[in-house]
């Protein structure tokens, strides 16, 4: 099966109240990882690929791994660029066989943001590619730029329907509460998500996709792993599964994971290496870290996105 986009998967997300894991993909071990826990589920699936992904494995190089893992599991993906923060960025994975955008036009006011994003759609949409702009910005880092708390903001739904309609994105990513990395709340802070906005912006935008960004669950049994094989990682909170399935019961239709498969490769190496202090040979360690990412991609299926059995 070739590339898709995500039109139909997410049409077909919101009306059945689940949603599209996007999983940010930096090498094979984790292309695979994922896409054979999706393959055994039956789910559809968005990997997702960073300017910083670009950076370390090269482009043509996750276009191939990822059109492998098409040949090998012939599920319905979908290859998207995260947080592309330019025209020319989105160009040049457009013209490079994706088949998703997102322009990150948060950090510009609500007239550049919607004038670069929709210069974007138009090149996008002539291409047959679609678009998810953002709206409203997230605390965290990616990509090695940190996003204060004092300058992240929440969207305001009274801007949703004016943005979507004057850029003509596809999807639209808002922020509610969650934040990029494994430090998404204080320690002792309750973690707490805005569903007043997202459930305002789903009256103004019916029918139509939302996405939250900064989704992961910073799985504790990886953190507990991660301190217990010398790690030294201060308490790290992430948004509570039972949150992220409500959203994906509403008008939530892609989520976006990334730590939790950066905590479970990296835990599972950390611990492999404890109890085989000797070894050195890449496929003995990254063997298990790759099992680990499959059955944590196949628990956020089964418990958080509720895509499997959806082909
Ligand atoms: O939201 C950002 C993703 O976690 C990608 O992170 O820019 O370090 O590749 P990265
Ligand atoms: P996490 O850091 O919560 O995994 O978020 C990833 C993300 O939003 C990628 O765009
Ligand atoms: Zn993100």
């Amino acid at each position: 099966m070739p590339l898709v986009t995500s039109t139909e998967l997410f049409k077909k997300a919101y009306d059945g109240n689940y949603a599209i894991g996007a999983f940010n993909v930096n090498n094979m071990e984790i292309i695979q990882g994922i896409t054979e826990a999706a393959k055994e589920l039956r789910s559809p699936l968005i990997l997702q690929v960073s300017a910083g992904a670009r950076k370390y494995a090269k482009h043509v190089y996750l276009v191939k791994l990822v059109e492998a893992a098409l040949e090998d599991t012939d599920l319905p993906i979908v290859l998207h660029l995260d947080h592309g923060d330019s025209f020319e960025i989105c160009k040049s994975c457009i013209d490079g066989g994706f088949t998703s955008v997102m322009i990150d036009g948060s950090h510009h006011n609500f007239k550049d943001n919607v004038a670069l994003t929709k210069k974007v759609v138009e090149y996008a949409h002539a291409h047959g590619v679609v678009v998810e702009g953002e709206l409203g910005r997230l605390e965290g880092i990616e990509d090695d730029v940190k996003v204060s708390a004092e300058d992240a903001s929440y969207t305001d739904p009274a801007e949703v329907q004016e943005f979507v309609e004057s850029t003509g994105v596809d999807s639209l990513a808002i922020a509610i509460g969650t934040s990029h990395g494994a430090y998404k709340f204080k320690p002792g802070q309750k973690p707490q998500l805005r569903f007043d906005i997202l459930k305002d912006v789903s009256k103004r935008l019916p029918g139509f996709p939302i996405v939250l960004h900064g989704a992961s669950s910073v799985i504790p049994e990886f953190v507990r792993m991660i301190n217990q094989f010398g790690g030294n990682m201060p308490d790290a909170i992430g948004i509570p599964e039972d949150m992220l399935r409500e959203a994906a019961k509403l008008s939530v239709c892609k989520i976006n994971i990334d730590s939790d498969l950066r905590l479970a490769l990296t835990a599972t190496i950390r611990k492999y290496f404890a109890e085989n202090p000797s070894h050195f040979d890449p496929r003995h360690y990254l063997s298990p870290a790759r099992e680990a990412i499959k059955n944590m991609v196949a628990h956020k299926i089964k418990a958080v996105l509720g895509s499997e059995n959806r082909i």
